[in-house]
Order: structure tokens, then sequence, then C-alpha cells
């Protein structure tokens, strides 16, 4: 055998010794995924039983909202882009949808509850038309719901002393039964957030 092969063969071993290793990482991770839930949460880890204050000031849970589907997503008014432009999204779907949107419920629900008092959110929202229940609570039952959802929101400390919220933007739908069944992305199409609210509507009215 030459030098040459030797140094191949030697090659080839190593490449095959990587890729027994990878095998085995990949299979460990899936097995630890599936113990305790790493880092692919299942779909019914998404959302939950909540309980927090709309705009005059009322407990809402989630049991106010049992019998339509609901679209949900989080935020905060002093918010510069996103959840303005989702806000004026969600009003352009309902419209859209015309009389089907009243078998839908629609909720934003604030991450920033110090700022975020019920009449701010109340006043908010209602630029945004009527559709839409504005929600926020005391710091403990925001942080539950955000956690139920799995929604990450953080603090950012701006220059002029204030701060900022970085949130996932999501719009959570849920059916019915307030289960989990998907998203609609910021920024998604219109005909596609529009097929996935049909959808939503179609699949709740099919089952009850
Ligand atoms: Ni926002």
């Amino acid at each position: 055998m030459s030098s040459l092969k030797l140094i191949r063969y030697g090659a080839w071993a190593a490449v095959v010794a990587l890729a027994i290793a990878a095998g085995v990482l990949v299979t460990l991770q899936m097995t630890q995924n599936k113990g305790t839930g790493g880092l692919i949460e299942p779909l019914s880890a998404i959302g939950g039983p909540f309980e927090l204050v709309d705009g005059n000031g009322q407990t809402v849970t989630d049991k106010d909202f049992a019998g339509k589907p609901l679209a949900i997503f989080f935020g905060f008014t002093f918010c510069p882009d996103v959840c303005p432009t989702t806000l004026s999204d969600l009003q352009g779907w309902t419209m859209a949808l015309g009389e089907d949107a009243d078998k839908l419920s629609f909720a934003f629900v604030s991450v920033d509850p110090e700022r975020d008092t019920p009449d701010v959110m109340r006043d908010y929202v209602a630029a945004f038309g009527e559709r839409v229940v504005p929600l926020t609570g005391s710091r403990e039952q925001v942080d539950a719901v955000i956690k139920a959802y799995r929604v990450y929101a953080k603090k950012v400390p701006l220059d002029d002393g204030g701060y900022t919220m970085d949130h996932s933007a999501a719009v959570f739908l849920m059916d019915a039964n307030n289960r989990f069944v998907g998203t609609i992305a910021y920024g998604e199409a219109e005909d596609s957030a529009l097929k996935k609210l049909r959808r939503l509507i179609a699949n709740a009215s099919a089952s009850s």
C-alpha cells in the first residue's frame, strides 16, 4: 500500500468516525427532547388558561373567549412598528372577512403592563376598530400568559432613560376550545393570512 493510499484510507476513516459521532449526538438530542420537552415544543404546550384585565378594567379569562376561535397577539402600545402594523393588518383581515369576522375573537395582550394600563390599552386599540379586545393586567398575570404562550418579551433600555420592549410578533390562532392550531407571521401576505382565518372558522363550524 502506497503512503498516499494510506493517507486516503486514514482520511476516510476519520470521516466515517465523525459521521457516526454526529449520528449519536443527534439521536441523543432527540431522546432528550422527547423526555424533557427540549427545543421543540409540542403544539399543545402553547396557550392555556389565563386571567387578564380588559380595557374597562374588568377581569377576562380564556373562558370568556370559549366557543369561538381566537386570534391573539402580544405587544405594547409604545411599539413603533410591529404592533400598529399588526393591528392594522387585523383590521384589514376583518374587513376582508366581512360578516365571517363575527365568528372569530381578536385580542391584543400587553407585555408592558406598567405603562399599558386598561385605559391606555382601550384608547390605543380603539384606533384600529372595535373588534380587538385589549388585554393587560398585573405583572404576574401578564407574565403567566406570556409563559403559557411561549412568547418572547424583553425590556430593552433606551439612551434617553426610557425603555422599549423586544417581543415576538406572531399572531396565535386558537380554536374554539382554546387549543393552539397555528400562527400568522408578522408581515405574512394577506391572502395567506385570510386562508388561515377562514380555515379556523370552517373547522369551528364543522365541529360545533
Ligand atoms: Ni410591538
